[in-house]
């Protein structure tokens, strides 16, 4: 005989006893307490009545919203000056995190940056990847009016905008002491994502301030779909760059209605090429993530999720494609969703960490097909270009040693890693 579900079959301390089943209304009670992280737990006050950034903690309006048309996007880092000199001389540093990505610059205050360097922000991060500032002063109504240089703002369907009125265009990440982290509500990997892929045009140069912190933890890392394209061999590029996948929001917003939270505009997928080509540097980089996208178009589904976990395992875990950021209150983060992917760490539980997130649309994305007819410029490979300017390309390609001109079958051969 099936054991008979009871009320008590789920102890207070979240595990199930052994032998009787909770019963579906007791899973789904447990499921909207589950802490999922595409969506901030709503807070209570009660701790912190006097918090100085109350106004700017989550909200949940119960609003609804047309679906998203078409967006006008003009990519303003194709107008940018390709050595940025307007940006880099205000500078008092500059200074490349990893080779992947990353870079972080310090004596500029956002605020005062005029619209020839913000262009030419756009391309630095177009780029870098992603490239931090700290201890900027820069307001959220700022911060959006940045970031509407660059494309019309999206606003989040599911996650919290602030209390305060007229900023629903703003994205606010809030945990405080209230929730803890359930690790069996999400693995590692799937935190993994590009902001809202499964757009038709998703975002292109984001912006995320942290106002609240920990004292230590709460990082965020990101991965280079450059070098991730760059990773892999002929053959397998070219397999890629043939191939479309599908990104989807309907979990998010399962997600949020498990929570008891409005799902604010209805749940949308689209098709993507898995490799897309950024308009400004022309470098191709692979654009699926493990938050949303969910299978690759016309292939067996063996063959689909096998792809797809590659590549998702490639983004997780080869840290040679990957930088990660401390934050300190007023840092501030601006990546290029359409060459990165990111993941939060959510390990810094009784701690508040509060930031408030600026993302403009960008273009739909492009394949390589469709770059190099509508351009005529060939989509390139970023490594190789940087391996072109730093004068080893030759060594790359044909083993010609540049510090001494040996040839392939001469002195110079490839090194393997050993220790
Ligand atoms: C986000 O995905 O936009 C937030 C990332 C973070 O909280 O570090």
């Amino acid at each position: 005989m099936a054991p008979v579900a009871t009320s008590d079959s789920i102890q207070t301390n979240g595990t199930t006893n052994i032998g009787s089943h909770p019963t579906i209304q007791e899973l789904k009670e447990r499921a909207a307490g589950i802490f999922n992280p595409f969506y901030s737990p709503a807070a209570n006050d009660e701790n912190d009545p006097d918090y100085k950034y109350a106004k700017y903690k989550p909200s949940f309006p119960d609003l609804k919203w047309e679906p998203l048309g078409p967006q006008e996007v003009t990519d303003r880092a194709t107008f940018a000056d390709p050595e940025k000199k307007a940006l880099l001389s205000a500078a008092t540093k500059v200074q490349n995190l990893t080779p992947a990505l990353g870079s972080e610059i310090s004596g500029i205050d956002l605020r005062q940056l005029s619209d020839k360097q913000k262009d030419e922000l756009a391309l630095l991060v177009a780029e870098r990847g992603v490239v931090f500032f700290r201890d900027q002063e820069i307001s959220i109504r700022e911060q959006l009016e940045l970031a509407r240089h660059w494309g019309p703002l999206h606003k989040h369907a599911t996650t919290p905008v602030p209390r305060e009125p007229g900023l629903e265009e703003v994205h606010v990440v809030y945990n405080d002491s209230s929730r803890r982290p359930d690790p069996s509500a999400f693995s590692k990997l799937e935190l993994w994502h590009s902001d809202v892929s499964y757009e038709l045009q998703p975002p292109s140069t984001t912006s995320l301030k942290v106002i609240t912190g920990p004292p230590y933890g709460g990082d965020t890392l990101w991965s280079s779909g450059y070098a991730l394209y760059s990773s892999f061999s002929p053959g397998f590029q070219k397999y890629l760059e043939g191939l479309y996948a599908v990104h989807s929001a309907v979990a998010q917003a399962d997600g949020t209605r498990a929570a008891g939270h409005p799902v604010r505009r209805e749940p949308v997928e689209s098709i993507h090429p898995v490799v897309r080509v950024h308009p400004a540097t022309g470098w191709k980089s692979v654009y699926v993530n493990p938050g949303f996208t969910r299978r690759i178009l016309g292939l067996p589904k063996a063959e689909s999720d096998a792809v797809l976990q590659l590549l998702f395992r490639q983004i997780a875990e080869n840290v040679d494609f990957q930088v990660r950021f401390h934050w300190e209150p007023n840092s501030i983060a601006f990546w290029d969703n359409r060459v990165v992917t990111h993941s939060a760490t959510f390990d810094f539980w009784p701690h508040t960490r509060h930031a408030l997130r600026a993302t403009p649309h960008g273009e739909k994305p492009t394949s390589v097909e469709e770059y190099e007819k509508s351009t005529g410029k060939s989509a390139k490979d970023r490594q190789l270009v940087i391996w072109e300017q730093e004068g080893v390309l030759d060594f790359v390609l044909k083993g010609t040693n540049p510090a001494n001109g040996a040839g392939a079958n001469g002195q110079a051969k490839p090194r393997g890693y050993n220790d």
